[in-house]
C-alpha cells in the first residue's frame, strides 16, 4: 500500500509556468479524479475531528467547496460557502483581502453561522495565507469557534500557516511543496 505521501505526490499534477511564468501550479483535479486518493485525502484530513461535534464546515470558493462538501458529509456537519463577492443571494458579511495583485472581497451569508458554533475552515491550498486569514476573520466576526483550518497542500516558504496560528487557528495540512 503506498504511503499517504506517495499517494498524494503522485496524484497531484504539477503544471510549470501556470498561471504565469515561474509559478508551479499544483493541480488537485487529478487527485479528485482518483477515487482512492480522494477518499484517502478526506479521511486523513478529518480523522482528528472524528467523534467531536463540528457544527459547520466553511469551504472557500472554489476548490474548498469540493473538499469541504466531502468533509462535511464525513463528519455529519453542515456546509457553508465562503464566496467571491456578488455571488450569494441573501444578506452577507464581507471582508477585503489582498491577492498577489490588488484586492478582492469574499463574503458569507450573515445567518450562515450561529455564535459559538464549532467550525472547520477548508481550502485546497495555503500559500501566503491571505485568503484563509480573511476567511477566518469573517468567521470570527460571526461568532464562530474555529476548531481548525484544513488544507491538502501547504507551501511552507510562503508562511501561511504562521499567519493562521498567530490568530489562534490550528492548521492541518497533508503535504508540503517547495517554492510557490
Ligand atoms: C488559490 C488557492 C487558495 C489561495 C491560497 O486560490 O485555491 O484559495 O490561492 O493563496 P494564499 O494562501 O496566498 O491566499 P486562487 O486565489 O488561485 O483562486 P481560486 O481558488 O478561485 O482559483
Ligand atoms: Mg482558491
Amino acid at each position: 500500500k503506498p504511503s499517504l505521501e506517495e499517494m498524494l505526490r503522485s496524484s497531484i499534477r504539477n503544471i510549470p509556468d501556470y498561471p504565469k511564468p515561474g509559478v508551479m501550479f499544483r493541480d488537485i483535479t487529478t487527485l479528485l479524479g482518483n477515487a482512492r486518493a480522494f477518499r484517502r485525502a478526506i479521511d486523513e484530513l478529518v480523522h482528528p475531528y472524528a467523534g467531536s461535534k463540528i457544527d459547520k464546515i466553511a469551504g472557500i470558493e472554489a476548490r474548498g467547496f469540493i473538499l469541504g462538501g466531502a468533509i462535511a458529509h464525513q463528519l455529519s456537519s453542515g456546509f457553508v460557502p465562503i464566496r467571491k463577492k456578488g455571488k450569494l443571494p441573501h444578506d452577507t458579511v464581507r471582508i477585503a483581502y489582498s491577492l498577489e495583485y490588488g484586492l478582492d472581497e469574499m463574503e458569507m451569508h450573515k445567518d450562515a453561522i450561529e455564535p459559538g458554533e464549532k467550525v472547520i475552515l477548508v481550502d485546497d491550498l495555503i500559500a501566503t495565507g491571505g485568503t484563509a486569514e480573511a476567511a477566518a476573520k469573517l468567521l470570527r466576526q460571526m461568532g464562530a469557534d474555529i476548531v481548525a483550518a484544513c488544507f491538502v497542500i501547504d507551501l511552507p516558504e510562503l508562511g501561511g500557516r504562521q499567519k493562521l496560528e498567530a490568530l489562534g487557528v490550528p492548521v492541518r495540512t497533508l503535504i508540503e511543496f517547495e517554492g510557490h
